[in-house]
């Protein structure tokens, strides 16, 4: 039985990537602050389990010591790591670790997460770790990534990390290459959520059509051995951000200070 974890579960996007695998056959850990949102969606997909079990952890994925304390009392291997959680606050705010709230969430955790929760993936056959990012991405700033020198604007934090997030995951896969562990990231699609409002866009596509890239990657044969790709509607597409290694390895060494 493969099993897998997902942040951002119970989100627009995040709940239709869990019914994909739940239909799979995974045995799925649901990731999110909200217990009571987690609970509706672990027994909304039980129903339909195709063989897997789901359960969940409530964990706010701002904070370094939640993520750290999650991936310490796992005791299982992982074969999947779906990185899905995002968030866009209008005004700039602060995790409680004191960290820019896009930064903490969009960023560290998807830096984090990989980092703790690689050592649980070695030795499976086919380990895969996916980075939901998107096609709008640019403009990072590595000398102010929490707006703490310019004005914050919820649109220029979000297409920083969203760019830091396809950077990232080049950067991890070039270091896990030789392993069993791939890393790729794509584009949804564009989907009505809380986060697409925050922006001030609604979508186009439904939360399935919106799943179906980052589930293409975490379960098609056809990704096996594939690694720090970035795809757009289930198309490798060339990523801009891919081949300035310099750019790189500055992000990893900035990412590498926060664990
Ligand atoms: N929707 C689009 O059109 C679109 C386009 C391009 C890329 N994407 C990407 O797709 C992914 C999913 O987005 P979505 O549209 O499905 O958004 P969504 O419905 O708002 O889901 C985001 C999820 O992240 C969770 N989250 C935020 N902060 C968290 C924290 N501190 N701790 C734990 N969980 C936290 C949210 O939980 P709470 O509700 O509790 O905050 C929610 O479950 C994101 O990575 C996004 O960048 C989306």
């Amino acid at each position: 039985m493969s099993s897998a974890i997902v942040t951002g579960a119970y989100g627009a996007i995040g709940s239709a990537i869990c019914q994909g695998l739940v239909d799979k056959g995974y045995d799925l850990t649901l990731v999110g602050r909200d217990e009571a949102r987690l609970m509706n969606l672990q027994q909304k997909l039980e129903t339909r389990a195709a063989g897997g079990r789901v359960d969940y952890h409530v964990v706010d994925l701002s904070l370094k010591a939640s993520i750290v304390s999650f991936a310490r009392s796992r005791n299982k291997p992982l074969d999947l790591l779906i990185n899905n959680a995002a968030t866009g606050p209008l005004r700039r705010t602060e995790s409680a670790e004191g960290v820019e709230m896009q930064w903490a969430v969009n960023v560290l955790s998807y830096f984090r997460m990989i980092h703790y929760f690689k050592d649980h993936m070695i030795n499976r056959p086919d380990a895969r770790i996916v980075n939901v990012a998107s096609y709008w991405a640019g403009g990072l700033d590595l000398s102010d990534p929490e707006f703490r020198k310019r004005p914050y604007d919820n649109d220029v934090a979000y297409r920083q990390a969203k760019q830091a997030d396809r950077m990232m995951t080049v950067a991890w896969a070039g270091r896990l290459k030789g392993s069993n562990i791939t890393v790729n990231a794509c584009h949804p699609g564009d989907v009505n959520s809380k986060l697409s409002n925050s922006f001030g866009f609604g979508g186009h596509e439904t939360p399935a059509e919106g799943a179906a890239t980052p589930l293409f990657l975490a379960v098609d044969e056809r990704i096996k051995g594939v690694t720090g790709k970035y795809f757009e509607h289930l198309q490798e597409v060339r990523c801009s951000f891919s081949s300035d290694h310099k750019a790189i390895e500055a992000l990893f060494n900035e990412l590498v200070r926060s664990l």
